[in-house]
């Protein structure tokens, strides 16, 4: 048993210490907002917040979170109100299957924190996210949008 801190709640989980923190996440917890693509950290569907950073929970023991900040895209928009990511992303029309578009908004999002006014350069170099449909130039226009809001 580990008690975790999810989008502000503790959360029982009752999984093996080594337990990839997506698993504890949606199984245990049923969030399933959060996606599994390859299961080695390469395509970012994974993507949630730990103490404020981008991590690929696909990756990411349970041990590793333990006193952490989770937030998972079900936790992003805050008193019923869209993140600016995820206004940016309605607003511009991103998704298309939508499969790793929870994973790009949570990665986005870490990164406009970080750098509130990314560069198509700081884009490429932090989103590594890889998106099956091509969703590339919209996500990047709404990168900005978001920056801009
Ligand atoms: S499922 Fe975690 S990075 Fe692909
Ligand atoms: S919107 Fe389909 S994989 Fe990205």
């Amino acid at each position: 048993m580990a008690a975790l801190t999810i989008n502000g709640k503790t959360q029982e989980v009752d999984v093996d210490p080594n337990t990839p923190l997506l698993w504890a996440l949606r199984e245990q917890v049923g969030l399933t907002g959060t996606k599994y693509g390859c299961g080695i950290a390469q395509c970012g569907a994974c993507t949630v917040h730990v103490d404020g950073v981008a991590v690929r929970s696909c990756s990411m023991p349970v041990s590793a979170v333990i006193g952490k900040q989770i937030v998972t895209i079900e936790g992003l928009a805050e008193n019923g109100v869209l993140h600016k990511v995820q206004k940016a992303w309605v607003e511009h029309d991103v998704p298309q299957c939508g499969y790793c578009q929870s994973g790009m908004i949570m990665a986005v999002a870490a990164l406009l924190k970080e750098k509130p006014k990314p560069t198509d350069a700081d884009i490429n170099s932090a989103i590594t996210n890889i998106c099956r449909c091509g969703t590339f130039q919209q996500v990047r226009e709404a990168v900005h949008m978001a920056a801009n809001a």
